[in-house]
């Protein structure tokens, strides 16, 4: 495949550079990101249409302060510096950069100077922006002019129109910025001149390509978990290689219902691989009897998932490569940006990759953030329903059930959390609640059903709405809604006569309650 029209993004160690590339994807243009420390031919064969210079920790006055070659200028290429890339492109013109009287960080309203044409074109007179910083530009440098400033900071925007050259103190691919999205469109197509001619399928074509270079004539091996991010890995590899991929899939007895059969006929019908379905919920059951301990019955859940998975490929024989789902947010939270992402730590297979000899690790959605890799799974032809599920724990229903797990009460959340589902859904609700399951309590009491006294299970429902699962809000489900729950569950799951709603936020109640 033709290599699309280009950005590059020179990467300073910015926490925001690939919400840059995000950005860039968002305006249907392809980027490329290489270090700073990239030479010039390297960067000349990416054929850019445009550079953008990410932010970065440190300040242009260290003595070890990332640099470039003033050459870069010189490509003709325009380039827009953001933050650190800013103030290095104003270093490296002769100009004075000082540490700031009072440092900016938050929100602060920008005063958009120069609008008419050019890098700010259409945004507002004053606009809301990103800043965060300690060091600013004092003056622009020769042939540049200010284009926009805050109270605090006199040059926030700088262009030399000639040279096509623009910096931009402020940070216009957070979300914090109002119209940071209008600012990086007019610098890809206005100024550089791309076309919107990106789209999924030609990221998916790309990836699919790199795989193809990375493995070679090799085999694959990939945990599937049941969740988004391995799926959409595994139909990526499939349509890259096909049946050279094999999909060890442990099933630990505690997926919800009808999950297992889908990611079987999923990877057995549409994508099909090479699979091996292990059900495990036997020794999981075996090993879980009469363990109440949260923690416990986690880490036995994690041991024993790893085992397993071992177990297998060791009985497979060798495979090559090794794949995994690692997607752009667990390689933040990994601390390790830069080299090469640890294992998820939740169906965690850690270890496995060099134990097991393989020649390298595939990690195709490394760069995505989650909402990108569900446009991902949907573009490759996975179905809208395992897309779209909600985020589920690794230990699966387990959690789900406090106190000793057997499959009787496996069996109450599976089908309570069934129904919930559905009621969820018919009422229009599952688009804006984050997460809703039921939780088997262990507690039991006294009712009455059909003249007869019973002595059951209560079940709780849990229903919150949040944006990252740090903090969340109880989910303001109607009465109505949680009555025909409430009757449906107890009229159709053997076992429960109580139904209760958990109205307590996170903090100081987790989401699930183990
Ligand atoms: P808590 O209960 O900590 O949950 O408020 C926050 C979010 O994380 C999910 N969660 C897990 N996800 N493995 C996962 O992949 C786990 O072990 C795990 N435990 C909790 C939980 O469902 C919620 O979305």
């Amino acid at each position: 495949m033709e290599k699309p029209q280009s950005v590059l993004i020179l990467d300073f160690g910015g926490q925001y550079t690939q919400l840059i590339a995000r950005r860039v994807r968002e305006s249907k243009v392809y980027s490329t990101v290489l270090p700073y420390s990239a030479t010039l031919d390297e960067i000349r064969q990416t054929k850019p249409m445009g550079i953008i210079l990410s932010g970065g920790p440190s300040s242009v006055l260290d003595e070890d302060a990332p640099m470039l070659d003033k050459e870069l200028f010189s490509l003709g290429v325009p380039v827009l510096g953001i933050c650190y890339g800013m103030q290095l492109m104003a270093h490296l013109f002769d100009t004075t950069i000082e540490k700031c009287a009072q440092r900016e960080y938050g929100r602060a309203p920008v005063h958009m100077d120069q609008r008419e044409t050019g890098l700010l074109e259409g945004m507002s007179e004053t606009s809301f922006c990103w800043m965060s910083h300690t060091y600013q530009v004092m003056q622009p440098p020769t042939g540049f002019q200010v284009i926009a400033h805050t109270d605090h900071c006199s040059v926030a925007a700088m262009a030399d129109e000639e040279h096509g050259l623009y910096g931009v103190q402020f940070h216009p691919e957070v979300t914090h910025t109002d119209e940071g999205t209008r600012m990086i469109e007019n610098f890809l197509h206005k100024i550089c001149g791309l076309g919107y001619d990106w789209t999924m399928e030609a990221y998916a074509e790309m990836a699919v390509q790199q795989i193809r270079d990375q493995v070679g004539e090799g085999t694959v091996l990939l945990g599937l978990s049941g969740g988004v991010d391995s799926a959409v890995t595994a139909a990526l590899i499939h349509r890259a290689i096909g049946d050279r991929l094999t999909c060890v899939y442990v099933d630990h007895g505690f997926m919800r219902a009808g999950e297992s059969d889908q990611v079987v006929e999923v990877f057995t019908n549409t994508f099909p691989v090479e699979l091996i379905h292990v059900d495990a919920s036997d020794r999981y059951f075996t090993e879980l009897e009469g363990v109440t301990d949260p923690e416990t019955k986690r880490k036995i859940i994690g041991h024993l998932f790893v085992k397993v998975f071992q177990e297998e490929s060791a009985k497979l024989g060798k495979r090559d490569h090794f794949a995994q789902g690692t997607i752009y947010p667990d390689v933040i939270e990994s601390g390790k940006v830069k080299g090469s992402a640890v294992i998820k730590s939740h169906h965690n297979v850690g270890g496995l990759p060099e134990e097991l000899g393989f020649d390298s690790l595939v990690e195709p959605l490394k760069m995505l953030f989650k909402d990108e890799v569900r446009v991902l799974g949907l573009t490759l032809g996975l179905p809208e329903a395992l897309i779209r599920r909600q985020p589920f724990p690794g230990p699966g229903l387990a959690i789900r059930v406090i106190g000793e797990l057997t499959r009787e009460k496996v069996r109450i959340v599976r089908e309570s959390d069934l129904v919930l589902r559905e009621e969820i859904a018919n009422a229009g609700l599952n688009k804006s609640i984050s997460q809703y399951f039921t939780v088997l309590t262990n507690a039991r009491s006294v009712g009455v059903m059909g003249d007869v006294r019973t002595y059951d299970y209560a079940v709780a429902l849990r229903a919150v709405t949040t944006d990252d699962f740090m903090t969340a809000d109880i989910a303001k489900v109607p009465y109505e809604i949680l009555g025909k729950i409430a009757t449906r569950i107890v009229g159709e799951v053997a076992g429960v006569n109580r139904i209760l709603y958990d109205i307590t936020t996170k903090p100081p109640a987790s989401i699930e309650w183990e």
